[in-house]
């Protein structure tokens, strides 16, 4: 069992049992959350690797009428777009629970300015966890994946949002995508309790190598930068993706 604010790396032969461990990990966190703090607080990750885990939530013994539901982050497109997280979460898992729609907390990415629908998820943030100034949110748990050039959520290499220290959202522009992004920012996920990297496929393993055995910098391989500071860091990847490790376990 890891300790607090130490990194734990799990190799599952493949992605489906790494994510039927996702699942449970989850659950475990949730049912943890809601009997110490009768609340389970949770960040989402996008892309693709989740959209399963999420569809087995659905009908996981969670009590969502409990549950808030963030996303670690979105893409400038409006929330019914096929590239929206939202809509990923929300088709997967999120109209399927009886979680109420006020604990949906959606970034406002239809707005035509990125930098103002960032700074309304930080005000949304800063409201729901009551935060004094310069204070950062606790999530429960964030759920993370990363892309093959080392990126986490919208922290894409060489993007203004890597430096960010003190906000705790962030509207940086991605020059290889082409695309605005909206995307929590290092420290916020680094004052979570427990941050879950998942992490599968062959096409990640020069990155991952790279960000759990190498001194390359995180401006080249952002996913570096989350390293809680009390919180657990857990790296769960599949088999091919960890095909370039050194350290197995
Ligand atoms: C996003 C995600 C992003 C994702 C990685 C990995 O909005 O795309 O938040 O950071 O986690 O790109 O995506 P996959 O796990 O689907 O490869």
């Amino acid at each position: 069992m890891p300790t607090k604010g130490e990194r734990s790396l799990r190799v599952f032969d493949d992605l489906d049992a790494l994510l039927v461990a996702a699942r449970e990990e989850v659950v475990a966190r949730a049912q943890k959350a809601l009997r110490a703090r009768r609340r389970f607080t949770l960040a989402l990750s996008g892309g693709s690797t989740p959209k399963r885990l999420y569809e087995s939530l659905a009908t996981a013994e969670i009590d969502w009428a409990r549950c808030q539901i963030f996303f670690g982050d979105e893409r400038c497109v409006p929330p019914d777009h096929a590239d929206s997280n939202y809509r990923m979460a929300r088709e997967a898992l999120l109209s399927k629970v009886a979680i109420p729609e006020k604990h949906v907390h959606r970034v406002k990415s239809e707005d035509a300015d990125p930098e103002r629908a960032a700074k309304a998820y930080e005000q949304e943030l800063q409201s729901f966890f009551k935060l004094r100034p310069g204070e950062l949110p606790t999530f429960d748990l964030c759920l993370m994946g990363m892309g093959p050039d080392g990126h986490t959520a919208s922290l894409f290499p060489g993007t203004s949002a890597l430096a960010e220290e003190v906000r705790l959202a962030a509207a940086p522009y991605v020059e290889k995508l082409n695309a605005w992004r909206v995307t929590l920012t290092a420290p916020v996920f680094n004052h979570a309790r427990c941050v879950l990297f998942l992490v599968g496929g062959a096409d990640k393993a020069e990155a991952l190598k790279g960000v759990l055995e190498s001194e390359r910098p995180a401006d080249e391989l952002p996913s570096k930068l989350i390293k809680p500071s009390a919180g657990e860091l857990l790296w769960w990847v599949d088999k091919a993706a960890a095909k370039l490790l050194s350290a197995r376990t």
